[in-house]
């Protein structure tokens, strides 16, 4: 059985596009999950809003584990998520989509396993691929269809927050290779690989990252941004829902060699 969810970054704290929408919240080891559950298309749909349903969880707060481990708990294989992003070159434009198949982790004090050894032991999982080929390619496609601009292909590099970054990290962040900064994608992408979820974020632009801005940066900023943006991103995600088969993928195997990953 295959379930999708959707994890709804800045500007998409709620979906008005599923049916039958009911409010639900599971509890797990690490905490309690609230989300809805609804349908698009037939499918069935989990929704879960990052930094809750006011946007009251800033992103160095975020219940990593409990959101990934109640998601593998209700059975979900496949997410799509979305984040807010600053961009580093000016090439990529606020308003732009970027599909991030690399990150850089600049985050500190997060829990970034479910592996703390103990009864749950030590895993090393394989980060190769972080973000899953077969949900990019889906969003990819829907991007097309829908001619928005979604750049196929970047480096992520995700800050703790909630402060904004300086000119100086940011041009640290270029040398070493970055293209877009934001601050929710690590410890998420790390934990659904471990969970054996395929997952991917699509990135939206919100704002020229500092320095490369020719002004000081706001949260409203970003805000104002997603909210004109957020019609599109979630047209781009329900069409990537609708084109994504859901057929068996490596990500759900990653663990195979320490037995696979038990929920
Ligand atoms: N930096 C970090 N996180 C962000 C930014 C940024 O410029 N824009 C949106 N999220």
């Amino acid at each position: 059985m295959s379930l999708i969810a959707i994890i709804g970054g800045t500007g998409v704290c709620d979906t008005k596009l599923l049916q039958n929408v009911r409010q639900d919240r599971l509890p797990t080891f690490y905490g309690m999950i609230h989300y809805l559950r609804g349908t698009y298309g037939g499918k069935e749909i989990i929704f879960l809003p990052r930094h809750g349903k006011m946007h009251s969880i800033p992103p160095h707060l975020i219940n990593y584990r409990a959101n990934i481990l109640g998601l593998k708990r209700l059975g979900v294989t496949a997410v799509f998520a979305t984040t807010a992003v600053g961009t580093m070159t000016r090439e990529r434009k606020p308003g732009d989509f970027v599909l991030p198949d690399q990150f850089i982790d600049f985050t500190n004090s997060r829990h970034e396993s479910f592996f703390d050894g103990g009864a749950n032991g030590v895993v090393h999982v394989d980060m190769t691929t972080p973000y899953c080929p077969k949900v990019r390619a889906a969003l990819v496609k829907a991007g097309e269809d829908l001619g928005y601009p979604v750049h196929n292909g970047g480096t992520y590099v995700c800050t703790s927050g909630p402060r904004f970054e300086t000119p100086a990290e940011i041009r640290m962040f270029r040398q070493l290779g970055g293209d877009v900064v934001g601050m929710t994608t690590v410890p998420e992408v790390c934990l659904a690989k471990e969970a054996e979820i395929c997952y991917a974020t699509v990135s939206m632009i919100t704002n020229y990252a500092a320095g490369i801005a020719d002004q000081p940066q706001t949260h409203a900023e970003v805000n104002e941004r997603m909210e004109e943006n957020s019609r599109r991103i979630q047209s781009l995600l329900m069409h990537a829902i609708e084109l994504y088969g859901d057929d068996d993928c490596e990500c759900r195997h990653g663990l195979a060699e320490y037995g696979g990953f038990k929920a």
